[in-house]
């Protein structure tokens, strides 16, 4: 979505810009080609091999860059508060990600059950299938995924690694499969397990919610945040987010009793209403986006 991460942003020369998902640099390559030639950008992803791309990437527009590995939840420690004319959250898995059969996150190439982004963390997608309860399993697959057969499959796979323990994806990908075959369905079936472990190995929605409250503070007042989320949950939480700081006034208590609304200025608002979706052209070059949805706020 680069043209709409561009209009949402809108770089300009002596602009200051953070993209706290930085991944292969492709966005940041756009952000500081539009604010050339004195934009500065601030870049962080949480994985080593990205960093390391992402530096190779943008190596053309090197003195006007600084990129640190580590979580866009502790983006407001090192990028200097209200410095920031926008911030970029394009949340989720990287292709190089998910084309690396040794990472662990795809269901159709074998590899080591691991699933962590930041492979300096210690617990991989294998010591959850593995070390946790068949009760903790389900909520998981249906808090995160939405699988509706979560009790089914977390129980068979407690009763599996009796026999033998879960290490690597095509083991998992293929008991799911085993349990619920795919008769012509387009998704896998062990879509939304992969995506409820990847999910909690990372800690995507605490981060999530972490990373959206250290963006603002980075935000200058006119500043934009742009954030692209993956699915349904991701984007919910940025809309309560912006929901909520978006509103003119406060209320005690966490319930909403209009007598008791207490006014005050918004801290944010929407640029657009409504989620922006990727186009034709984009669908057809990067089929990956087609769940795509992207929201801008604005600081006041
Ligand atoms: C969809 S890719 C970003 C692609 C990037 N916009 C580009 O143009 O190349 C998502 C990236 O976000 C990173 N990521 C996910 N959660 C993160 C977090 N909490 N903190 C930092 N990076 C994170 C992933 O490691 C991955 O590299």
């Amino acid at each position: 979505m680069a043209a709409e991460v561009l209009d949402a942003l809108r770089p300009r020369p002596n602009g200051r810009y953070a993209d706290g998902t930085i991944g292969g640099g492709g966005h940041a390559a756009i952000i500081l080609a539009a604010s050339s030639p004195t934009g500065w950008l601030y870049g962080c992803d949480r994985d080593g091999d990205a960093v390391d791309a992402a530096r190779a990437r943008l190596a053309e527009f090197a003195g006007r860059f600084e990129i640190r590995r580590g979580t866009f939840a502790g983006l407001a420690d090192w990028v200097p508060e209200a410095s920031c004319d926008g911030v970029l959250l394009d949340l989720g898995v990287s292709s190089p990600q998910l084309d690396c059969a040794g990472r662990g996150f795809s269901f159709l190439l074998d590899g080591p059950l691991d699933m962590r982004m930041d492979t300096r963390q210690p617990v991989r997608a294998a010591d959850l299938v593995n070390g946790a309860g068949a009760a903790e399993l389900a909520g998981l697959f249906w808090e995160l995924g939405g699988e509706r057969e979560a009790r089914r499959f977390a129980n068979a796979i407690v009763r599996a690694r009796e026999r033998q323990p879960f290490e690597t994806t095509r083991q998992l990908a293929g008991l799911i499969e085993t349990l619920s075959p795919r008769r012509g369905r387009r998704a896998h079936p062990a879509t939304k397990i992969f995506q409820a472990l990847r999910m909690a190995v990372n800690d995507e929605m605490g981060s999530l919610k972490q990373g959206l409250e250290a963006a603002v503070k980075t935000l200058k007042p006119g500043g934009r945040l742009a954030v692209i989320t993956f699915h349904s949950l991701e984007d919910r939480l940025v809309k309560d987010f912006g929901r909520a700081r978006s509103r003119d006034y406060t209320f005690a208590g966490g319930v909403d009793v209009p007598e008791l609304r207490e006014p005050r200025l918004p801290e944010l608002k929407w640029v657009t209403s409504k989620a922006i979706r990727p186009g034709a052209a984009e669908l057809a070059d990067n089929p990956r986006s087609r769940s795509a949805q992207l929201r801008v706020l604005e600081k006041s």
